[in-house]
Parts: C-alpha cells; sequence; structure tokens
C-alpha cells in the first residue's frame, strides 16, 4: 500500500513512524516532512520513508502528487488542510484519505460553530456566549464579573485565546480581537467563556461517522516555562496515560461528551470521520469540553502512538469506511513521557540551524524514540529548523520510570540555546518526586 502523510512536525513523524510497521506500508511519502521522518524504514521491505517538499497547505499539488506516486491512502495530520478541505477535493477525485472533511473541521476552526454545537446537544461546557458586536461582548464579560476567557472564532495558531481576571482586562482583550483583529479575519466573532478552574485533560477518539474510540488521557504542558509559567506554545510536553480518571469516569465522560458529539454529527449533517480531541477542563461541577480539534494533536499523538499496539493503518482505514465497531483500541500498560525539546526564544524568536549532537546516543536507549518536529539536514549535518525540535519520548513501567527515561534520554542531546521543561508530568507525581 502507498501512503501519503501530510505535515511536517513531531505528530507527523509519530504518525509516520506506527504506519511504518504495519505489514500493510510498502511505501509511505511525507509532504513535506522532516529529517527525521526521511531517516523511518518500513517494517514490510527495509525501504526508506521518502519526503516530497510539498506544503501540506497546497492541495492541487498534494492531489497531483498522491495521482502521480498512486497513493492507496492519505493521511493529514494539521488543521489547516483540513480547513481548506482538503478531504473534500481528494474525495471528488475519487482519491482515500484519513481526516475529517471541511464541514467536520469546523469543530476546530470555528469556536462559535463548536460552542453552539455544545450548547444545542447538551455536550457539557463553559457558560458562554458566542458574539459579532463588541458592545454585547463587553457586556456579557461584564455578566460573568470580567473574569472570563476571550476566544477568536477562528484558527489564530493557538494564539487567540485571551485569559481575564477582571472587566478592564476583558475589554481589552476584546477591542484587541474584535476591534483590533490582532488575529485578523478570525476575530469577526467571539467567543466569552466563564472562566474554569480545574486540572486540564486532553482527550482523543478516533471517529468513522457513527462510533467513536475514545483513547486513553493525556496531558499537554502548553506553558513555556516551568510550574505553567510563560507564553503559551504549540505544547512542550505530555504524558499518557494521566491518573485524573478513572477507567469508570472516562466511561463517563465518553457517555457525555462523544454519545451527544456523535448524535448531534448526524443530526447535523455532519459525517465525522477522523479524529475528535476536545480539550477538558476537570471542575468540581465534572468535566467541561473547552475547546474542540479536530486532528491529533502534538505532541499527545508521540505519546499515544508509542502506546497504541493497533495497527494503525488498519484503524485509520477502518475510520474512512465506517468500520470501527469492529476493532478493538489496544494499548500498551506502559506510561509514556514525551519532552519537547525546543529553540531558545521559542515561542517568541529563535535562531535555526543549529548543530544537533547526541541523537544516536539517545535513540539507542531501551524503550526511547526521538520524535523530529524542526530538523533539517544541512552540509550532512543534522540540524535545528523551527520552534519545537524535537519530542523526546520514552515508555516506563510507572510514570516516574518513564519520565526518568524522557529526562535521560534528553541529557544526551544538544543544540546551542536548547530549551526544555524540566517538570513534564509532575503534576501527576507527589511533590517529593
Ligand atoms: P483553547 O484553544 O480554547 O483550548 O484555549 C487554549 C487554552 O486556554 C486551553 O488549553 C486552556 O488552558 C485555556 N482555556 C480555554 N478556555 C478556558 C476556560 N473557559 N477556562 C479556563 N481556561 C481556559
Ligand atoms: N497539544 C495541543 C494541540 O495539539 O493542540
Amino acid at each position: 500500500m502507498n501512503i501519503l502523510v501530510i505535515g511536517s512536525g513531531g505528530r507527523e513523524h509519530a504518525l509516520v513512524w506506527k504506519l511504518a510497521q504495519s505489514p500493510q506500508a510498502t511505501r509511505i511519502w511525507c509532504a513535506p516532512g522532516n529529517a527525521g521522518i526521511a531517516a523511518e524504514r518500513l517494517a514490510a521491505n527495509g525501504a526508506l520513508v521518502e519526503c516530497a517538499p510539498i506544503s501540506a497547505e497546497d492541495l492541487p499539488a498534494l492531489l497531483a502528487f498522491a495521482a502521480a506516486k498512486a497513493i492507496d491512502l492519505t493521511v493529514v495530520g494539521p488543521d489547516n488542510p483540513l480547513a481548506l478541505g482538503i478531504v473534500d477535493l481528494f474525495q471528488t477525485h475519487g482519491r482515500r484519505i484519513w481526516g475529517v472533511n471541511q464541514k467536520a473541521a469546523q469543530f476546530e476552526s470555528s469556536k462559535v460553530f463548536s460552542q453552539n454545537f455544545m450548547e444545542k446537544h447538551g455536550i457539557p461546557t463553559a457558560a458562554a456566549g458566542t458574539f459579532d458586536d463588541p458592545v454585547a461582548a463587553k457586556r456579557f464579560a461584564a455578566k460573568l464579573g470580567g473574569r472570563c476567557v476571550v476566544k477568536a472564532d477562528g484558527l489564530a495558531l493557538g494564539k487567540g485565546v485571551l485569559m481575564c481576571e477582571n472587566q478592564a482586562e476583558a475589554e481589552r482583550a476584546v477591542d484587541e480581537i474584535m476591534v483590533g483583529r490582532a488575529f485578523g479575519a478570525a476575530g469577526a466573532r467571539t467567543v466569552i467563556q466563564e472562566y474554569l478552574a480545574g486540572m486540564e485533560v486532553s482527550l482523543h477518539a478516533l471517529c468513522d461517522g457513527h462510533t467513536a474510540k475514545l483513547f486513553p488521557t493525556s496531558q499537554d504542558h502548553k506553558r513555556a516555562l516551568d510550574g505553567d509559567l510563560g507564553l503559551n506554545t504549540g505544547g512542550m510536553g505530555t504524558y499518557s496515560p494521566t491518573p485524573f480518571l478513572t477507567d469508570a469516569e472516562l466511561a463517563e465522560v465518553s457517555r457525555q461528551i462523544l454519545e451527544p458529539f456523535m448524535h448531534g454529527c448526524v443530526a447535523e449533517g455532519i459525517d465525522y470521520r477522523g479524529i475528535l480531541f476536545p480539550g477538558v477542563m476537570l471542575t468540581k461541577a465534572g468535566p467541561k469540553v473547552l475547546e474542540f480539534n479536530s486532528r491529533f494533536g502534538d505532541p499527545e499523538t508521540q505519546v499515544y502512538l508509542t502506546r497504541l499496539e493497533n495497527d494503525l493503518v488498519e484503524l485509520l482505514e477502518a475510520s474512512v469506511s465506517g468500520t470501527l465497531g469492529n476493532l478493538e483500541l489496544k494499548w500498551r500498560p506502559q506510561t509514556a513521557v514525551c519532552v519537547v525539546l525546543a529553540s531558545g526564544g521559542y515561542p517568541g524568536n529563535y535562531a535555526k540551524g543549529k548543530v544537533i549532537t547526541g541523537l544516536a546516543a539517545a535513540d539507542a536507549l531501551p524503550d526511547t524514540k526521538v520524535f523530529h518536529a524542526g530538523t533539517t539536514l544541512q552540509d550532512g549535518q543534522m540540524v535545528t529548523n523551527g520552534g519545537r525540535v524535537l519530542g523526546v519520548t520514552a515508555l516506563g513501567n510507572d510514570l516516574l520510570a518513564a519520565q526518568s527515561a524522557a529526562y535521560a534520554a534528553v541529557e544526551k542531546i544538544h543544540f546551542e540555546g536548547a530549551q526544555f521543561r524540566r517538570d513534564i508530568a509532575a503534576k501527576a507525581l507527589p511533590p517529593q518526586a
């Protein structure tokens, strides 16, 4: 089977690595990919994965590439091509593709759409209002006492969410998003949610249009610095499972969130095939959905796929075909921890082209896998090429063992200015650990 993976981050490296283990995969391309992806080999025949220099958003070029290489299954990593309608385009041309279609991608591309859907279908979420008028938005923020979260409706590279402590901050946030258009057209409309306190977890479910198969829990660390300080990033590290929901509680979450979600989609003619990734706050009043993403999380994928025992080709095929009901997801009992190594200065300005050493020594450690995000080869040397550079991932028999193993691997890797959090998974461990 010829497979094309779209994207170039750590998530896509994890997808390629796992797909390459499938006996069904005989050739894999990745567009545009990265240097770590280009070093992966297929279990079936030892062939190297090939990277094609096509942007993840150049839909016509990707379609032409899929036709030229007789791709049997295209797998989409990032949200942008999904929101641009890559799945619809490929399907129109009779090409098999995994990921949500444009209508389903609205759950991520429009926070107003998601909020309205949750309220209509009884999915637990924050008390909220949706607005296209800044005056009404400010009035609503005042009703919440000013302590609220103001969110730009559209995709804003994860930056269009402003936390406000009081009414003055809320008014500034509304002005910035809706009047100043700090996030461009994404700010034409806003969602204002009550501020929820609690532990935040990532959920993922693989969906096939009517069945949703829930993954174990994971937790991301979005702030740049230890102790959840510093700026918001794409994600500085993850672990799975978390100790915050028992299996029984997770089943209850599935009943409260996934069941109404899938019923709502069917009722509204949304054919949801792909990943549903709700960001959930575990509040005193129960779990509440903060937002929906319509793709695998990054770096959640790195900890999920190192634990997944199933053949990923088989799972994604079943998601496309609507036959997930026949399959059972199987997970290694171990815990996985992923520590992201980022370029100095990330998420602000950072330099590229720094030589990376120690990768082979890190990868040689048992139960350890270094996923590449922003790397490239320059004159035969591996160098940094992005904000998030590597996702150092390790399995352990318990959380402490996995955490120690991940940091032992991190210690082997060096590049100038490397920046990482030293407290990934610490929230789930006793303070002295
Ligand atoms: P979102 O992109 O909507 O998930 O928001 C980004 C981050 O902002 C989330 O991961 C949370 O940490 C935080 N956040 C979003 N909504 C809320 C809320 N209603 N209450 C508290 N924190 C929130
Ligand atoms: N790790 C958060 C995200 O992928 O959105």
